[in-house]
């Protein structure tokens, strides 16, 4: 369903001179979107740094990418002031409404859509989007948020025209998108697919962002919006209330930072399991004697890597701020080494036997780098393709289903074939774990801002990622690598077709694994490499996106 892309063609996104810097200096930006590079480039050009940059991505992605991000959602923002030298996590997650409960989707109303966890407006969190851009622009902004959210307000009056992809995303979510008249008349041309080269034109979401660019965040969780998204939302049988939107607040917090070769890794913290992941699987394979195992029994240890991090992800990951989970032991030596020595590097450890998984469909990375070092990697989302499915009337805001990233019902896969327990249970002003994992990575001579889509695969394509970087590959190499991922359960690896080579796929069969081919895209990388000593930077989209076309 989901067109897949020449993966050998690869495109620079952005990297652009910035004559009053230092000789040798750049910026760099890649998005995936077209548009949304070009407003976070005309930010940088207007004097903003990468953080105005990042706002102005984030908006403008809001408004051409629809399906997968957007002021209805949430995100992490991984950001790292230069002058400072410091990185922080600015964590705008959705979260549960106060009227959420353990058991909400085991049991739903009646009238209730299938899946209510996925669709419509039971499915949704609070948003945090519109939060984490007015403290971003306030706290670390050189410009004003009505600068950066401009070109966005723009796209949203003017319109752009969709593209395949949109096309192909409306088709899967068709059914969900006719059950509510605003998201019909707003994304459908008649209750029809639109053909490419429909024009999107989103007024009433050029006016909420108006009002977030004039009042900054109570333009969005107070006063008009607010109004008309709790009244949409409890007219279609949802449960947000004035209190949840009035209560939501954005956290920053310390990413996970840990050393991997001559590189130090920074990435998303909790409620993303992408920083511990990245901890345990890194530190697993730091020890590993590459010299004689050749390339099967590298990716051998690499899956078991995978699923001993994915198996502690179900076992122990949800939100710190209301379960305690165990970061310091899960990142300690004693523990990465304990699990390393427990890995036979002949034979696959059946995920069963080690005592007690998602599909990527939407969401949005982006990456950037200012010519004064400042960078932010972000990963943004709303879930599935056109979130919940559900626009609030009157706001052009398309609602999340964030919801389904709880262990809904304990035990029983997600949309994303995760499992989960009590840590990720449903809790009144809760976050949903999550995988987005924005990373940085510190290396002798580079750095590398990178990051991606892909629901549950989206830790171990950063993984990949960063084992390319580690290795010497350039940005380019970064997004395009084939791709492979274990999550514990299912007990297989899945892989591109193009992965592996026949002999390699017979060497892992030999040791246990079991294979299975996917033709879906497997994410959509932003990466952005700079040099840390000329300031030099390079930036690539993945191809697999349209972006990378
Ligand atoms: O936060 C998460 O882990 C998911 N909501 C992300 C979903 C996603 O990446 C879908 N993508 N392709």
């Amino acid at each position: 369903m989901i067109r897949r892309r020449r993966l050998a063609l690869l495109v620079l996104a952005a990297a652009l001179a910035l004559p009053s810097a230092a000789a040798g200096a750049e910026r760099a930006v890649a998005t995936a979107h077209p548009l949304a590079t070009e407003a976070a480039e005309g930010v940088l050009a207007d004097g903003g740094n990468a953080f105005d940059a990042a706002v102005a991505a984030s908006a403008a992605l809001a408004v051409v990418e629809p399906t997968g991000s957007g002021l209805g959602g949430g995100g992490f923002w991984l950001l790292h002031d230069a002058d400072a030298g410091r990185s922080v996590m600015v964590d705008g997650r959705e979260t549960a409404p106060a009227q959420a409960h353990e058991t909400m989707y085991q049991d739903p109303p009646s009238d209730a859509p299938e899946r209510p966890s996925l669709n419509g407006p039971l499915a949704a969190g609070i948003p945090g989007e519109p939060a984490a851009l007015a403290h971003i622009a306030d706290e670390y902004g050189a410009l004003p948020l009505a600068r950066s959210l401009a070109p966005a307000i723009r796209l949203a009056r003017e319109g752009y025209e969709i593209d395949e992809e949109y096309r192909d995303k409306a088709r899967f979510r068709r059914d969900v998108l006719m059950r509510y008249p605003a998201s019909r008349r707003l994304f459908l041309d008649n209750g029809q697919i639109p053909d490419a080269g429909w024009r999107l034109r989103q007024p009433a979401l050029a006016r909420t962002l108006e009002r977030l660019a004039e009042q900054g965040r109570s333009g969005f969780y107070r006063g008009k919006t607010a109004e008309r998204l709790v009244a949409a939302v409890q007219d279609a049988g949802g449960i947000w209330q004035h209190q949840d939107l009035r209560d939501y607040a954005i956290v920053e917090r310390e990413p996970v930072t840990f050393d991997y070769r001559d590189y130090e890794v920074t990435a998303a913290s909790l409620p993303s399991a992408g920083g511990i992941g990245l901890a345990t699987m890194l530190g697993i394979l730091e020890g590993v004697d590459r010299g004689a195992i050749g390339r099967a029994g590298w990716v051998h240890w690499q899956v078991e890597a995978m699923r001993r991090a994915y198996r502690d992800r179900a076992r122990h990951l949800g939100d710190p701020d209301f379960t305690e989970v165990p970061v310091e032991r899960l990142t300690s030596r004693a523990y990465v080494e304990a699990l390393r020595s427990a890995i036979d590097p002949e034979e696959a450890t059946p995920s069963k036997a080690l005592k007690q998984a998602e599909r990527g469909r939407d969401t949005t990375h982006f990456s950037i780098v200012d010519a004064r070092g400042n960078r932010v990697a972000a990963t943004l989302s709303i879930n599935y393709p056109f979130g919940s499915g559900f626009v609030a009337k009157g706001t052009g805001v398309v609602l999340n289903d964030e919801m389904n990233d709880f262990a809904t019902d304990p035990g029983e896969p997600n949309a994303y074939g995760l499992v989960g327990g009590e840590a990720n249970a449903i809790e009144p002003g809760k976050r949903p774990l999550s995988s987005m994992t924005p990373t940085f990575v510190d290396g002798p001579e580079r750095t590398a801002v990178l990051g991606t889509p892909g629901g549950s695969r989206i830790i171990t394509m950063v993984l990949l990622g960063i084992l390319e970087f580690t290795d010497g590959g350039d940005a380019d190499a970064m997004v395009s690598r084939p791709r492979y991922h274990h999550q514990y359960l299912p007990d297989i690896i899945e892989h591109e077709p193009g992965a592996f080579p026949a002999v390699v796929r017979r060497e892992l069969r030999r040791r246990g694994h079991a294979l299975e081919v996917t033709d879906r895209r497997f994410g959509d990388m932003q990466v952005v490499v700079r040099d840390r000593e000329t300031g030099e930077a390079e930036a690539a989209s993945d191809p697999r996106g349209r972006a990378g076309d």
